[in-house]
């Protein structure tokens, strides 16, 4: 791995990335961006990788959220806090029925790149390329827009860099102090969900008046004070990443610096291709896309690559098979895993299997489906022994109607309302929560049969 070069992917095939007209415009911001500071240190990426090592053998669990592509346009102080608000009130939730602690990663601060299905798309007889992301082109039907602009990238880490050094502040400044899991409900307005959420809230204060009162608080008051929380977005533009990648000077390695953990599409997991050519040689953690087309030979052969020492919380594989579809795909590539020993963290991202158009011409996910996909998920675990070490989502904070369903059903008529996503359709803040309340009775449920059976 030493004679690993950043720039290795170039010699392999690619797919899925823009061919950029200028070839000096995009020289010249290749080299403004590979003299900026990374957005993160090896060291933090190292700690996720041993928090992540601890999901692995079911001692913590992974709860990966957030947009499908942050874009320019909704980029605002309001949003970053409203997402990272929801996932904490998700953490709290599952920490409470999971008994172990959760580690937080956002789909924040650098996702803004999107692999597409169709290269181009057609609305009224005209047909453009594809958006890609912000970081890519633009979102407005016009061929002006459409055109790769590598000075996106320069925009995309300004926007990264600024997002991360809220969530930063966030982190460690006192918002999210557990003393505020009160105030962290203000924020609700009504629903069964939001009730839940204030009993246990609670529940909560109560034991902290207890841990107080009898002098044992101080210790963990640092603990309880601050929270880690970790960026993660899928390295798909490689210009980019290339870009933001540094040897940390500590261990020698090489660090993608553009965010703490990358993950390699559905769609750009050739096992000789440029995208698994660089995350091979970076020593973040690395996630996997799993859909039903990963076969297990090509299972065992990316694990072999990207993971060639078996490092706990090297590799996470987020599987994404829809609905109805786990059964079939999942027994199989656990069976891969197992045969090889390898040691990985399993995740179900319960979004990109379940999109449909709803009848009103929207692209949409039933919540139905979303749940049901991560029961699933947790069954075929629960019948191999396997670890169900996390669940990966599309959310936002904000009240969007995006995604279909939840207790304050959101029917294929509202999804007009609030629809404001620049790619996928997310959970809303009260659908997130509510999933993160079903998860947590799975966790608990499967933490009750753990215990009786070592009783037993
Ligand atoms: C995504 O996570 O936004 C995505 C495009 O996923 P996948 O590669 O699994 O389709
Ligand atoms: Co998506």
């Amino acid at each position: 791995m030493t004679d690993w070069q950043k720039s290795d992917w170039r010699k392999k095939p690619r797919v899925q990335m823009p061919d950029y007209l200028d070839a000096n415009a995009l020289k010249a911001v290749e080299d403004r961006l590979g003299s900026y500071p990374p957005l993160v240190f090896a060291g933090e990426a190292r700690k996720l990788k041993s928090q992540l090592g601890a999901v692995s053998r079911g001692e913590a669990f992974l709860l990966q959220g957030g947009d499908c592509a942050e874009s320019f346009a909704e980029f605002g102080a309001d949003g970053i806090r409203d997402t990272f608000k929801v996932m904490l009130q998700m953490a709290m939730v599952l920490t409470y029925g999971a008994k172990v602690p959760v580690v937080k990663v956002g789909r924040m601060a650098g996702q803004m790149a999107k692999p597409r299905s169709a290269p181009t798309e057609t609305i009224g007889g005209v047909e453009l390329p594809s958006y890609r992301g912000d970081i890519i082109n633009g979102f407005d039907f016009t061929p002006e827009a459409r055109i790769p602009d590598p000075s996106r990238m320069e925009q995309a880490y300004l926007q990264a860099a600024a997002t991360l050094n809220l969530l930063r502040a966030f982190s460690t400044g006192g918002y999210a102090d557990v003393r505020k899991v009160h105030a962290w409900t203000l924020g609700f307005t009504s629903g069964p969900e939001a009730e839940k959420y204030r009993e246990m809230a609670e529940r909560i204060g109560d034991t902290l008046d207890f841990m107080e009162a009898a002098g044992i608080r101080d210790e963990a008051t640092h603990t309880m004070q601050t929270v880690d929380f970790y960026t993660s977005h899928e390295a798909l533009l490689l210009e980019y990443e290339e870009a933001l990648t540094r040897v940390d000077s500590t261990s020698g390695k090489w660090l993608a610096g553009s965010g703490h953990m990358v993950w390699i599409g559905d769609r750009t997991r050739q096992p000789d291709g440029a995208h698994v050519e660089f995350c091979k040689g970076v020593q973040n953690p690395i996630g996997l896309k799993c859909g039903p087309s990963m076969t297990t030979g090509h299972l065992k052969s990316l694990m072999a690559s990207l993971n060639p020492e078996n490092e706990e919380g090297r590799l996470t594989l987020i599987c994404r098979f829809g609905a109805g579809a786990v059964g079939e795909h999942l027994p199989r590539l656990v069976k891969a895993v197992e045969e090889e020993g390898a040691k990985v963290v399993w995740t179900c991202d319960a979004m990109h299997g379940n999109t449909i158009k709803s009848t009103t011409g929207y692209k949409t996910r039933p919540f139905e489906s979303v749940l049901r996909e991560v029961r699933e998920f947790f069954g075929v675990h629960n019948a191999e022994g396997t670890v169900p070490g996390g669940v990966h989502f599309e959310m936002t904070g904000k009240d969007v109607t995006e995604c279909t369903g939840g207790v304050r059903a959101v029917t294929d008529e509202d999804l007009s309302d609030r629809y404001h996503t620049a790619c996928d359709p997310r959970l809303n803040a009260s659908q997130s929560l509510e999933l993160a309340f079903l998860v947590s009775e799975e966790l608990s449920q499967r933490r009750t049969k753990i215990e009786a059976a070592q009783v037993g």
